[in-house]
């Protein structure tokens, strides 16, 4: 069908893998959707740094404008953070092009206000990779769960928490200690506040609420607690009486009306379905009316399952956007509990 040029943001961890898997499985991806697809342009922040894999020079730029004036048909924005995230993807989708984003604390914040863009202008906003890594939780609540009511959302959404809560009650160790490991294997973000202080599950929770309830949570809304008041010695003690402690979000109808949300450390019982799911896996349960419980598990960060899901939205898009259902985060979700701010 031809060629299709695709501008990054980004070339760290999550960058490095979309970019080495569109060379490892360009003919996959070519065979599949008939494209060839052709990287025009990546912006970085450092020229002079050593990449661990081979890459043209002549792609790498500091001007995000660059990358937009590369003529690329769809921006894959990799770079984290607000800004200048959040500019240049506006300009981008006002320019009719297509964006795929793995940045939950910009959709959380702001996807209500993109998603607009996006639709005013006829382009599209994917963003599957913002939510538990390689699992493909936004397309089955977007495209598929749509003659169902969501009951109830809840799940282990940050692989950082969930490899440290797991090597603590393995070995023992305290949380900082195996957060640099978490770091090191590239699962914790920037500022791995937003991953132990909660905020980070509490954006992913957010988007989650958002596609369920076809609204838009205030982040207020979200009741947070993080790990860093947990030690070793409580997931022992757990561990001894048959429990064991995860970080689990959750969105809950709640009998009055509105939707409760919070994101905190838990208890569960060995025998509960989430009290298993180890290491950087993530696991997320939707109760809804027709089907019941679903529960998809896999891995929740980290370079290639992360580049998996910025992929297959980019296969998605390069097989038919007309099948992409659009969604509409107008409206607030009505909340009904107010516990400590999650903005960070
Ligand atoms: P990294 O820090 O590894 O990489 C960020 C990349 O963006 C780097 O290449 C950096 O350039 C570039 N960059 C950052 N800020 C700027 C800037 N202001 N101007 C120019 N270039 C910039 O981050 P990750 O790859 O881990 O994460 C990227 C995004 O993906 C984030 O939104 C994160 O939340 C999300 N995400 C991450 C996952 C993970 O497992 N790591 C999983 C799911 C989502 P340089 O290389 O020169 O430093
Ligand atoms: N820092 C995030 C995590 C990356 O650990 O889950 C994946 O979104």
């Amino acid at each position: 069908k031809g060629t299709v040029r695709v501008g990054i943001l980004g070339l760290g961890t999550v960058g490095g893998g979309v970019f080495k898997t569109l060379h490892s499985n360009r003919e996959t991806i070519r065979k599949r959707t008939g494209f060839e697809v052709e990287v025009t342009s990546i912006l970085v922040r450092d020229l002079e740094k050593e990449r661990q894999f081979d890459i043209d020079q002549n792609l790498l730029t500091l001007d995000p404008q660059e990358v937009l004036n590369a003529e690329c048909d769809i921006l894959i924005e990799v770079m984290g953070g607000l800004e200048p995230a959040r500019t240049v993807i506006t300009e981008a989708l006002q320019g009719g092009r297509h964006v795929i984003t793995a940045n939950k604390e910009l959709m959380a914040k702001h996807g209500a206000e993109l998603l607009d863009i996006a639709e005013q202008s006829g382009a599209h906003l994917l963003f599957e990779a913002s939510v538990a890594g390689g699992i493909p939780v936004i397309r089955m609540l977007q495209g598929y769960l749509t003659a169902n009511r969501v009951k109830s959302i809840s799940g282990i959404l940050n692989g950082t928490c969930n490899y440290i809560l797991t090597e603590m009650a393995r070995t023992g160790r305290e949380y900082a200690d195996i957060l640099e490991d978490a770091k090191a294997l590239g699962y914790a973000e920037a500022d791995p506040t937003s991953d132990v202080e909660g905020f980070d599950a509490a954006y992913k929770l957010a988007i989650l609420t958002n596609l369920a309830y076809e609204a838009c949570v205030d982040l207020a809304q979200i009741e947070r607690e993080g790990i860093t008041r947990l030690q070793a010695a409580d997931l022992e003690l757990a561990d001894s009486l048959g429990y064991s402690i995860k970080l689990i979000g959750s969105a809950r109808e709640a009998e009055q009306g509105g939707v409760q949300l919070s994101v905190r450390p838990r208890l569960l019982p060995k025998s509960h379905p989430l009290a298993n799911i180890n290491d950087v896996f993530n696991a997320v349960t939707i109760q809804a009316d027709v089907v019941g419980e679903l529960t998809f598990s896999g891995r929740g960060a980290g370079e290639f399952p992360t580049a998996s899901a910025v992929i297959e939205d980019l296969t998605a898009l390069l097989c038919g956007e007309s099948s992409i259902r659009r969604p509409s985060w107008k409206r607030p979700v009505q909340g009904s509990a107010a516990g400590k701010n999650a903005q960070q």
